[in-house]
């Protein structure tokens, strides 16, 4: 194959020896510690770990919101410190697609607006079959015309994944998405996450607290002190609750509660 990988069996996101340091010299902290791992298209990944363990850290350097200090990685074929700032903001409209906790919707906008709006970002004009189709497949076909406020948690967070969807991209990487919903409309999303994975083949790399939202992945990765600490395949919701009190520091409560950066004891 003349030394270029084949793109369809090539690893979606790749992490070679990813390492982190925030802070000086004096003060320095390492939120990531030579984390390798590679995640094949159409896989749902769930990163699990304490906090502080380097959860977000590992999501902003796959996305590359952040640039690792050392190591490399490859996404969708592309290593991402070849591109410049500029090239890397369009490279991540294009190529991928975030869900948060806080659904980070456009209060002003409609909801076929908000999810049209990373298209319209990048130039490109919404193909009305795909924004239909998207809007389908999230059960919102009805409410093109509604504003976020308008539609409940679970909803709002549909349309984020909607948006999410739109522009087909190589991964989406979701930070807590079930963080701020009840455990039914959370099982909704997460099932909703699932189908984009089995039927349209779909890449997903979600940070989670809960076992339940992990148990939907096809994979659990542990992260503690920035390291990759083990994996679980085909995870039950058992095995990851053992994993995480084999870990100490989540048996507390607390824990799952806790804003991550507050202050709070
Ligand atoms: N911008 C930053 N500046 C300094 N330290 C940071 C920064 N971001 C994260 N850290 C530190 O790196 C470590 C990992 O943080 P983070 O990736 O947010 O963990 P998690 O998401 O698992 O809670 C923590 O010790 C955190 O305080
Ligand atoms: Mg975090």
């Amino acid at each position: 194959m003349n030394g270029t990988q084949d793109p369809h069996t090539q690893p979606v996101v790749r992490l070679d020896s990813v390492t982190r340091f925030y802070g000086g010299p004096k003060n320095r902290v390492t939120a990531l510690d030579n984390v390798s791992i590679s995640l094949e298209r159409g896989t749902f990944t769930a990163v699990m770990g304490p906090s502080g363990a380097g959860k977000s850290t590992f999501l902003h350097c796959a996305a590359g919101l952040d640039r690792p200090t050392s190591g490399s990685v490859h996404l969708d074929g592309v290593d991402l410190a070849s591109l410049r700032e500029k090239a890397l903001t369009k490279f991540r409209r294009e190529r991928i697609g975030f869900v948060f906790q806080a659904f980070n919707l456009l209060p002003a906008l409609s909801v076929v607006d908000n999810v049209t709006l990373p298209l319209r970002l990048s130039g490109t004009r919404p193909k009305k079959a795909l924004v239909d189709e998207v809007l389908e497949q999230v059960g919102l076909s009805g409410r093109r015309r509604s504003r976020p406020g308008e539609l409940s948690g679970g909803q709002q967070q549909r349309v984020a994944i909607a948006r999410a969807l739109v522009t087909q991209p190589a991964v989406i990487y979701g930070d807590e998405p079930t963080g701020a919903l009840d455990t039914r409309t959370a099982a909704e999303v997460l099932t909703l996450l699932r189908q984009s994975v089995d039927v349209a083949r779909q890449t997903i790399v979600m940070v989670t607290h809960d076992p339940v939202a992990a148990a939907y992945a096809d994979r659990v990765v542990f992260l503690a002190d920035g390291r990759l600490i083990g994996t679980l395949e085909g995870p039950t919701v058992e095995q990851v609750t053992e994993q995480m009190q084999s870990l100490g520091t989540w048996s507390d409560p607390f824990a799952i509660q806790r804003p991550e950066h507050g202050v709070h004891r």
